[in-house]
């Protein structure tokens, strides 16, 4: 199967420190893989710089194929059009109402009409289990979930082939971070995306991720499957979950 993404021999800085050291990994076409590590270890930097938003010192980064810290930003542009991104706290714009957020990238950057792009959001939304009442709300009348929810069809709108989620739990109580787990399955099984999840909460990790790369410090420590993981790890954040029963 082809790799949709590779970053080889990657390194980054930012200010005087070393935030990345040696990041190498893979991922399939329809694979869904967690990156995984406690906090502050570099997984939001990991994520921008794949994206392009922070530039390495050194190493490669493919995306379909192509190198993108080769690329003019207008190519870089046409492969972030492929790409979903949902991003930690949701990131929606408190002064656009729900379509206005959910349809942002086609308000902004295509020649649909208003209504066009209100009937594809009100698509999307339905899909992810919303009702017609959400789409004129403003986002500070939405639950945590919900805004996490709305990010998702912010993300899916445009039919990504890849979608990054970074943190798509934290934050939320236990019921509402399980259906947001259910909802990140059955997306990657009905859109056929390739997914790449960073977060530092090991249920999510195990539940949706296929194959699992372990972050510590900016270095990979480990990957696998959760359950290789789990006999092989003696990393805290694998070790703790294990011994509460996970
Ligand atoms: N723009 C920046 N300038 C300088 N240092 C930064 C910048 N952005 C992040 N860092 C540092 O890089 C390190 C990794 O940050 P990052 O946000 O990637 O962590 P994370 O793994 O996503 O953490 P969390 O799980 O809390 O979201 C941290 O020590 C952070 O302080
Ligand atoms: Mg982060």
């Amino acid at each position: 199967m082809e790799n949709i993404i590779e970053v080889k021999n990657l390194y980054v800085k930012l200010g005087n420190r070393e935030i990345l050291k040696d990041i190498n990994f893979e991922i399939k076409k329809g694979e869904s893989v967690v990156i995984i590590g406690p906090s502050g270890c570099g997984k939001t930097v990991l994520i921008k710089t794949i994206l392009g938003i922070i530039k390495p010192v050194k190493g490669e980064i493919y995306i379909f194929g192509q190198n993108i810290l080769k690329l003019e930003e207008e190519e870089i542009k046409k492969i972030r059009s492929k790409i979903g991104m949902v991003f930690q706290n949701s990131a929606l714009f408190d002064s656009l109402k729900v379509w206005e957020n959910v349809g942002f990238y086609y308000l902004y950057h295509s020649e649909k009409t208003q209504s066009e792009i209100k009937e594809l959001s009100l698509a999307i939304l339905k899909k992810l289990g919303f009702d017609e009442s959400v789409i004129d709300m403003m986002p500070e009348q939405l639950s945590g979930g919900m805004k996490k929810r709305v990010s998702i069809a912010r993300a899916l709108i445009s039919n990504p082939e890849i979608i990054f989620y970074d943190e798509p739990t934290t934050g939320l109580d236990p019921i509402t971070s399980e259906s947001l787990t259910e909802l990140i399955k059955n997306i990657h099984n009905d859109f056929n995306t390739t997914d790449i999840t960073v977060t530092h909460d090991v249920k999510l990790a195990s539940r949706i991720g296929k194959r699992l790369i372990l972050i510590d410090e900016g270095k990979i420590i480990e990957s696998g499957t959760y359950e290789e993981l789990k006999k092989k790890s003696n990393h805290p954040l694998i070790k703790s979950y294990v011994e509460i029963g996970g």
